[in-house]
C-alpha cells in the first residue's frame, strides 16, 4: 500500500517504505548507529503519519531547522536550546546519569560554560568587578557515595550577573566575571563568596524562542548557580543550585529544577549564606570514554 489507496488509515500509510530505509543499513559501519537510526526512522516516519505533515508543514520545518543551524555560531548553540526546551536534554540526562543514595542530582549543562577558568583559593569571590547584588557565600563538602570526603576534586562554578547575563553574553562584563574553579582540601570542603544570582531568560531571539512563543511559553530560569565537579575515578557531575522562593521554580523554560536543587539561604546579616553537600558517583569504568561518537565529526561542546 503506498497511501493513494482510499480508505488506509494514516498510521499505516505506506510501511514497506519504512521497512526498506531501514533494511538498506545492512552495511551500517556501526552496530550502535544502526540501532539507534534504526529506532529514528520508525518514530520519524511514525510522526509524519501520525499528524498527517502537509508538503507545506514539512518545508516549514524544514526552514526552521536550516535558521537553527545560521544562528550557531562559536558563541550560540541554537540545537542546545532547542534540546533544552523540549525537554530533551533533561531526558538525556536521566537516562544516562546514575542516581542513588549519597548522589547528587544532576541536571542541564546550558550553553554559557566557557570551559577551564582560573582557580580560586577556597574562600575567594568569583566576582571581578563591583556588583549591586546581595552577598553570598557558598559552602559545604564533596563526598563519595559513602560519604567519604573526595579531597582535590575541581569544582567550576559559573552563574548570571544581576543585568540577567552571563559574561560570554555580555562584553561589558569583564571576562571570567562570575565564574571560576576551586580545589576541594582534604576534608572534601569547598567556599567561595559570590552574588545572589537572578532568574534570567535563555536566549529568544532565534527560531528556539521563536518556538517557545509561539507554544505559549515564557522563557525563564529560576535563578541559580551552576556546578560542574569532577575527579579522577568518579562521574563528572553537573547541575545547578536553585533558591526557595523563586517565580520560576515551576517553569523553568528548560525543565532544569530538581527539588533536592532548591536551597534555602541562611541570613547572617547583610550576607546570605548556603551550605550544600555535593556526592559524586563512582565511574565505572575509569578511563573509558562514557559517549563514544557514532559518526565521525568535529565535536565541539562536548563534556570533558
Ligand atoms: C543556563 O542555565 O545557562 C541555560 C540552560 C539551558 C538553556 C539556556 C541557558
Ligand atoms: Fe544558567
Amino acid at each position: 500500500m503506498t497511501g493513494k489507496e482510499q480508505g488506509v488509515p494514516a498510521v499505516e500509510v505506506f510501511p514497506e517504505l519504512t521497512r526498506d530505509v531501514i533494511d538498506r543499513m545492512s552495511n551500517a559501519k556501526s552496530a550502535r548507529l544502526r540501532e539507534v537510526m534504526e529506532i529514528v526512522i520508525r518514530y520519524l516516519h511514525a510522526i509524519v503519519r501520525e499528524s498527517k505533515i502537509t508538503q507545506g508543514e514539512w518545508s516549514q520545518a524544514i526552514d526552521f531547522l536550516t535558521r537553527a543551524g545560521k544562528m550557531c555560531s562559536e558563541s550560540r548553540q541554537e540545537f542546545i536550546l532547542l534540546s533544552d526546551i523540549l525537554g530533551v536534554s533533561m531526558l538525556v540526562d536521566a537516562v544516562d546519569n546514575v542516581a542513588g543514595p549519597g548522589i547528587s542530582d544532576s541536571t542541564v549543562l546550558g550553553p554559557f560554560y566557557a570551559g577551564h577558568q582560573r582557580e580560586l583559593a577556597q574562600g575567594d569571590s568569583i566576582l571581578l568587578r563591583e556588583e549591586a547584588g546581595e552577598p553570598l557565600v557558598m559552602s559545604g563538602h564533596v563526598t563519595d557515595p559513602e560519604g567519604q570526603p573526595v579531597a582535590d576534586a575541581l569544582i567550576e562554578v559559573w552563574q548570571t550577573a544581576p543585568n540577567q547575563m552571563y559574561d560570554v553574553q555580555d562584553g561589558d562584563q569583564p571576562q571570567g566575571h562570575l565564574r571560576a574553579s576551586f580545589r576541594t582540601d582534604a576534608a572534601g570542603t569547598y567556599r567561595f563568596r559570590t552574588i545572589m544570582p537572578v532568574s534570567y531568560p535563555i536566549p529568544d531571539d532565534g527560531p528556539a524562542g521563536q518556538l517557545l512563543a509561539a507554544m505559549g511559553r515564557h522563557p525563564f530560569r529560576p535563578a541559580h548557580v551552576h556546578f560542574m565537579i569532577s575527579a579522577p575515578g568518579y562521574r563528572t557531575l553537573v547541575t545547578h543550585l536553585f533558591f526557595d522562593g523563586d517565580e520560576f521554580l515551576e517553569s523553568d523554560a528548560v525543565f532544569g529544577v530538581k527539588p533536592s536543587l532548591v536551597v534555602r539561604p541562611e541570613s547572617k546579616g547583610d550576607i546570605s549564606t548556603v551550605e550544600y553537600h555535593f556526592g559524586l558517583a563512582r565511574e565505572p569504568n575509569p578511563g573509558k570514554a562514557r559517549s563514544p561518537g557514532f559518526v565521525a565529526a568535529n565535536t565541539t561542546g562536548s563534556l570533558p
